[in-house]
């Protein structure tokens, strides 16, 4: 199925603690942006990329593009202070023709061509659907240093993107979190709040979100396996 993917890519990554905001960082050779970009260039279901940026880095992002080739089907859009508002800005560059849209993090490289197919499928049917995982920890509420409960975990998944939609249904979901001035960390959280269905289909534990130093570790320990 077709889709157009809105690709939040305007972040600082304070958390990675580097001088060079982690989309450049390198990863194999290879700059962690464009690791994300080329899977989604090498998906003939994706007709558009919106990638939301920087305008601190637009000139470093347009020589990456440049570089790798990645022009043909990118279009750059500024981002806004937090993440749910590079998306929403995104969301406003969105071919009006375009009927599905995902949303993905730049920051999550492993993303693979059959999970997206999953999503667009569900997200059809239902109106949205996102990759979820298992959590692997035990899960517990707590305030200041002490414990107030256990969580039940077998109710509770780790939730990932792309996170795909129909397009009515996510900019209802945007339209609706900017007048009630509702931030939520992923799309499916404001679709929650106008009582739409989001469904959820197998994540990965290898989809990722590089944040932190260890997540970088991790992430060349997969590309190394994948080379062998
Ligand atoms: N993002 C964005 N606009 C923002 C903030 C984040 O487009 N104002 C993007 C990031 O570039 C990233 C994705 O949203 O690709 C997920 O956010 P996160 O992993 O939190 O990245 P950062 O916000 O850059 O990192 P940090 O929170 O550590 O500063
Ligand atoms: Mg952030």
């Amino acid at each position: 199925m077709k889709y157009t993917v809105v690709i939040p890519a305007a972040g600082y990554g304070k958390r990675m603690k580097t001088k060079q905001s982690k989309q450049f960082l390198l990863l194999r050779r290879k700059p962690l942006i464009v690791w994300t970009l080329e899977c989604f260039m090498a998906d003939p279901n994706c007709e558009e990329l919106i990638v939301v940026i920087n305008r601190d880095h637009e000139q470093d992002m347009k020589q990456l593009l440049a570089q790798y080739e990645l022009q043909s089907r990118v279009r750059l859009v500024h981002g806004g202070k937090e993440r749910q508002h590079s998306v929403a800005l995104g969301l406003k560059a969105v071919h009006s023709e375009a009927t599905m849209v995902l949303v993905h993090d730049g920051a999550r490289p492993f993303v693979t061509h059959a999970m997206i197919s999953e999503l667009t499928a569900k997200a059809s049917k239902v109106g949205g659907a996102v990759p979820a995982v298992p959590l692997k920890d035990t899960v517990k509420r707590v305030t200041g240093d002490v414990i107030q409960e256990t969580l039940d975990r077998s109710q509770l998944w780790a939730i990932q993107t792309p996170q795909a939609f129909l397009k009515p249904v996510i900019e209802e979901a945007h339209r609706y979190a900017e007048e009630a001035g509702f931030l939520g960390t992923d799309e499916a959280s404001l679709v929650e709040k106008i009582g739409k269905s989001v469904s959820i289909v197998a994540g990965s534990y290898r989809n990722i979100k590089i944040t932190t130093p260890e997540d970088l570790v991790l992430a060349e320990a997969f590309i190394e396996g994948e080379e062998q």
